[in-house]
């Protein structure tokens, strides 16, 4: 399926980016300690070096509202009017938490929902942020990914507790015209609920996951869904600048940009210092390589992801580059 983009003229236009991460990291070698893993192993089949995670006193929402903050202080300043928060961790099953986000951060009243789709969920909430922009029901939105995935695999499981991480990111949007800097193409979206049992938690519950399969799936979908939207976007894969694939697994978004051809040196990637950081993985890419040179004003940008659901998604800007950007808080300068 593909969410149209520019309905009527109106473009949602990226025009502010930003992100936050638990000052706590948990390394490889701090898992070895209680797990029977190793350093290589992790490193050699994730791309995984260490992962921030949070502790009980930060919550999903607490790392909504650093992400929105930082995203609103980054680039044009904008009257928000929609919030979308993209989370599988909420902090409560009820009430959804971006009413109290927006709260937070000062915009009581404004529409503010949730919306769980998995790793997927930040391309799912775009869509449906650009939505609100397109039908003229919000001028102006923000889109927050944020979970705290950590917290989900089973403290003894080594299959699953060294892939995941804690973090939010953001975008601000505004109305603004297809063919200006920032305006997002189409969004292609899917989901395929035959695959539901392999990422699955209950509520309370360990995750269970069935990794091999995953990674077939993850690295097919998120192949197909590029192309779409590449092909939807009138993009030749050739003259993307910057892939931007979800960080599950280092070697899975190496398998995607084989797949299109997209060199790696064009492919940015934060796996390495964050893990799976679930729906904040996406912006938080988005933030840091703005504000590390990585992410530069033109840059053909494409945009995919895939997760629990099962779910996937793509979508193309080229990026504004006006957003300042800084580096998310609490993040290593080292890379
Ligand atoms: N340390 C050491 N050994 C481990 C281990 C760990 N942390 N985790 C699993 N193993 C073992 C397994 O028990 C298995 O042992 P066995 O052969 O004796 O049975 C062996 O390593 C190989 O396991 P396998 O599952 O085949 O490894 P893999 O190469 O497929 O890698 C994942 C496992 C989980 C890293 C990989 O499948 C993956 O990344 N899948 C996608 C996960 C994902 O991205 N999920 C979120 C999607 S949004």
């Amino acid at each position: 399926m593909t969410a149209a983009s520019g309905v009527g003229g109106r473009a949602a236009v990226v025009c502010g980016v930003g992100a936050a991460l638990p000052p706590h990291i948990v390394s490889n070698a701090d898992l070895t300690a209680r797990l029977d893993t190793t350093d290589e192993w992790i490193r050699s089949r994730t791309g995984i070096a260490r992962r921030h995670v949070a502790g009980k006193d930060l919550s999903t929402t607490d790392l909504a509202v650093r992400a929105a903050a930082q995203a609103l202080a980054d680039g044009e300043p904008v009257t928000v009017e929609a919030l979308v928060v993209a989370t599988t961790t909420p902090d409560r099953c009820c009430p959804a938490t971006a009413p109290a986000v927006a709260t937070r951060l000062g915009l009581t009243g404004i529409p503010a929902y949730d919306l769980a789709a998995g790793c997927t969920g930040f391309l799912y909430a775009l869509a449906t942020a650009a939505g609100l922009i397109a039908a003229g029901t919000a001028q102006t939105a923000l889109v927050v990914g944020a979970d705290r995935l950590a917290a989900l695999p089973a403290p003894g499981d080594r299959t699953t507790v060294p892939l995941f991480g804690d973090g939010a990111g953001a975008v601000v949007l505004r109305h603004g015209s297809a063919d200006e800097a920032g305006a997002l193409g189409p969004v292609v979206l899917g989901s395929d609920g035959t695959g539901a049992d392999l990422i699955r938690a209950s509520c309370p519950g360990a995750l269970h996951m069935d990794g091999g399969d995953v990674f077939r799936h993850a690295v097919d979908r998120m192949s197909t869904a590029s192309r779409q939207a590449a092909i939807a976007a009138g993009w030749d894969l050739a003259d993307v600048d910057r892939l931007v694939p979800h960080q599950a697994n280092s070697r899975i978004t190496a398998f995607v940009a084989r797949q299109l051809g997209v060199p790696d040196d064009r492919q940015l990637s934060t796996i390495a210092e964050t893990g799976n950081t679930g729906a904040a993985s996406i912006p938080l890419l988005l933030a840091r390589s703005a504000a590390d040179g990585h992410l530069e004003r033109g840059h053909r940008t494409l945009l995919t992801a895939f997760g629990a659901g099962l779910t996937w998604g793509a979508t193309t800007l080229t990026w504004p580059g006006h957003c300042r950007s800084h580096p998310p808080k609490g993040a290593r300068r080292d890379r």
